[in-house]
């Protein structure tokens, strides 16, 4: 333990996150997309969102892009700054859990052990990863955001799957293979997956 959190103590609490989950009609739990920049994850999780919420759920989305605007918007892309990158988002998908919200998280997260961490932080079945499989020339040649062609040229540093790691999940719960299915046939798939696993039960 750091010597920060020595005097510390946790605070016991009222309500609890069984009763807000009643509260709220829904099980919280969070859906974790991981994959390369281009791959999918945002546009997916997006309607991931979408279908939750025309379903009447609870639902908050944590996308990478636009937390490194805000919260995150003190780390850069070294392996230490992603680290604490995604122990932040795990953190506040852990409190998002806790409201009764289902949270859904998308971001590179390009490392095994702190995509396990982000699990082992939640209760067994709370942590749902998919895995967003698009293969690198796929993602080159969408390049949404210019980032690839940036990074070629090395005009940008550390880029996932060119200069920097991805390491791909060993076994997540789904996995999505963006460049066979479209983004609203995959939603579907995400969401009978939760119907089946009665994460959700209409
Ligand atoms: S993570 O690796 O720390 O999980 P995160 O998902 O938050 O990454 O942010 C990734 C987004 O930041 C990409 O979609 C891209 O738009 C942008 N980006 C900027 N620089 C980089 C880089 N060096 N590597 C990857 N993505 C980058």
């Amino acid at each position: 333990m750091s010597n920060a959190t020595n005097n510390v103590f946790r605070q016991k609490v009222k309500i609890q996150k069984k009763d807000r989950q009643v509260q709220k009609a829904n099980k919280s739990f969070v859906i974790w997309f991981t994959g390369l920049s281009g791959s999918g994850k945002s546009s997916l999780a997006n309607e991931l969102e979408f279908l939750l919420y025309k379903r009447n759920l609870s639902t908050y989305l944590l996308d990478g892009d636009n937390i490194r605007l805000g919260l995150n918007k003190d780390l850069g892309f070294n392996s230490q700054d992603r680290m604490e990158n995604i122990r932040r988002i795990a953190e506040v998908s852990k409190l998002f859990v806790d409201a009764g919200v289902i949270s859904i998280a998308a971001f590179i997260s390009p490392y095994i052990a702190e995509r396990n961490l982000a699990r082992s932080m939640l209760e067994v079945g709370e942590f749902i990863e998919i895995y967003v499989k698009c293969p690198i020339t796929v993602c080159e040649i969408r390049d949404p955001k210019g980032l690839y062609k940036k990074a070629r040229s090395g005009e940008i540093k550390e880029f996932t799957g060119i200069s920097a790691p991805y390491e791909e999940p060993i076994s997540p719960e789904i996995i999505i293979e963006t460049h066979k299915v479209s983004i609203s046939n995959a939603a579907e798939q995400i969401v009978q997956y939760l119907l089946v696993n009665k994460l959700i039960n209409n």
